[in-house]
C-alpha cells in the first residue's frame, strides 16, 4: 500500500476531515457564524471523444476515481461541486459521457461552466444538463454564488471565427494568441449586485467560478478580465472565498477580505508559468508563496478536494493522486489561506517526496 492510499483511508476515519487540525479546534470554531460542514469538489476532467465509443482512457480514470473517492467519504460532504471543463471539445458524447460518471455520485451535484463546455454551443448543451450557468444558493448560513466567468468579447464569440468547432479549438489551447480574455460580463455582474444587495455584509460567502477571478497571468488565461469590478462588489463583505478551477494547480492568494483557492484537475496538471512577472501586466503581485507540485510527472498535482467550511472559511483538503495529500487552510492569525504543512510555523517540514 502506498502512503497515499494509506492517507486516503485514514482520512475516511471519523477524525479524519479537520485534515491536520485537532478536531476540537474545528468543532470550536465552528460554534460562530456558521455551522461546520464539508463538501467536495471535482474538477477539469476534461472528457474527450475520439470516435464511437471511445474516449481518452486516462481523463475517465481521473474523473471515475475521483467519484468513487467522494462516495466513500464519511462523514459525508454535504454536496459536490464540479468546477467546470468537463469536456474537452464540448461535445455531445464528450459531456453525456462524463456526466454518465458525474451520475453516480450519490450527493446533491453543483456545476460550473468551463470554456471547454462552452465554445462549441455557447453552453446550450451543458445548460440542458446541469441548468443556470449562474445562481445563487444559501446552505448552513453561507451564502454560495455560482458564476460563469469564461464569457468573453461578443466580436470574438460571435463575428470571429467560420465555424463553432474552430471557435472552440482557438479557445481550447493554454496560450494559443488567437484567444481571448475571460470575463463574467455586465449582465452578470448586473445580478450579481442585486443578489449581493439581499445578504448580510457579516454573512460567509463562496463564490464558484471557473476561470480565478484575479488577474494571475494574461498569457496563458489564468486571469478574468472584469476581476477588479467583481472583487469591488465582494469588497463590502467581511468573509469572502472564492474556489475556482481551470488553472490545474494549486493556487491561493489574498486581497482584502477576499481568500482565492485553485482546485486540481482529474484530468492533467498544467506546469506552472516560469515565473508568473514574465507577463508585463501581471496584478495582483502573489502575495503567499505556494509549495510547487512537480510538472514532469503527468499524474502529479491531479486529484479532487474535500472543503471544509468553518468560520465562514473555507479550508482546502487536496487527495492527490500521485503526491502527499496537503491541506490549505485560512489562517486567522495571519488572515491569508496557508499551506499547512509548509507554511505554518513550527510545521515546517522537508519538500514532499515523490510517489
Ligand atoms: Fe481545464
Ligand atoms: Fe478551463
Amino acid at each position: 500500500m502506498n502512503p497515499n492510499r494509506r492517507s486516503f483511508l485514514t482520512r475516511t476515519g471519523a477524525a479524519a476531515i479537520a485534515g491536520v487540525l485537532p478536531v476540537s479546534m474545528i468543532r470550536l470554531a465552528g460554534a460562530s457564524a456558521a455551522d461546520d460542514f464539508t463538501f467536495a469538489y471535482i474538477s477539469d476532467s476534461h472528457i474527450q471523444h475520439i470516435r464511437g465509443n471511445e474516449f481518452v482512457r486516462n481523463w475517465d480514470r481521473g474523473l471515475i476515481r475521483a467519484v468513487a473517492e467522494t462516495n466513500l467519504l464519511e462523514p459525508k460532504p454535504d454536496f459536490v461541486m464540479f468546477g467546470g471543463d468537463l469536456a474537452q471539445l464540448g461535445t455531445r458524447p464528450e459531456l453525456d459521457h462524463g456526466m454518465e460518471m458525474l451520475a453516480k455520485l450519490n450527493y446533491k451535484l453543483h456545476a460550473v461552466m468551463g470554456e471547454h463546455d462552452y465554445y462549441l454551443d455557447l453552453g446550450e448543451y451543458w445548460s440542458e444538463l446541469f441548468g443556470p450557468q449562474y445562481y445563487s444558493f444559501d446552505h448552513k448560513g453561507v451564502h454560495f454564488i455560482v458564476l460563469n466567468s469564461i464569457l468573453t468579447y461578443d466580436d470574438w464569440t460571435f463575428n470571429r471565427w467560420d465555424s463553432a468547432a474552430r471557435r472552440m479549438n482557438e479557445m481550447a489551447g493554454l496560450d494559443n494568441p488567437n484567444g481571448s480574455p475571460f470575463m463574467v460580463g455586465d449582465k452578470q455582474r448586473t445580478w450579481l449586485a442585486a443578489d449581493l444587495a439581499k445578504v448580510d455584509k457579516s454573512t460567509p460567502i463562496v463564490v464558484f467560478s471557473h476561470s480565478p477571478l484575479q488577474k494571475i497571468y494574461k498569457g496563458w488565461n489564468f486571469w478574468t478580465e472584469d476581476a477588479d469590478e467583481i472583487q469591488t462588489l465582494l469588497a463590502p463583505f467581511d468573509k469572502v472565498n472564492v474556489i475556482y478551477g481551470h488553472v490545474h494547480q494549486i493556487q491561493y492568494n489574498q486581497i482584502g477580505n477576499i481568500a482565492f483557492n485553485s482546485v486540481m484537475a482529474t484530468a492533467w496538471p498544467w506546469p506552472y508559468p516560469s515565473t508568473y512577472a514574465q507577463s508585463g501586466s501581471h496584478v495582483p503581485v502573489l502575495t503567499v508563496p505556494m509549495n510547487r507540485a512537480d510538472p514532469f510527472n503527468e499524474r502529479d498535482a491531479t486529484g479532487w478536494q474535500l472543503i471544509n467550511v468553518h468560520t465562514g472559511r473555507a479550508d482546502l483538503e487536496y487527495t492527490l493522486y500521485d503526491n502527499t495529500n496537503r491541506t490549505v487552510a485560512f489562517n486567522s492569525a495571519t488572515g491569508r489561506p496557508e499551506d499547512v504543512s509548509f507554511q505554518r510555523p513550527g510545521n515546517r517540514v522537508a519538500p514532499q517526496a515523490h510517489y
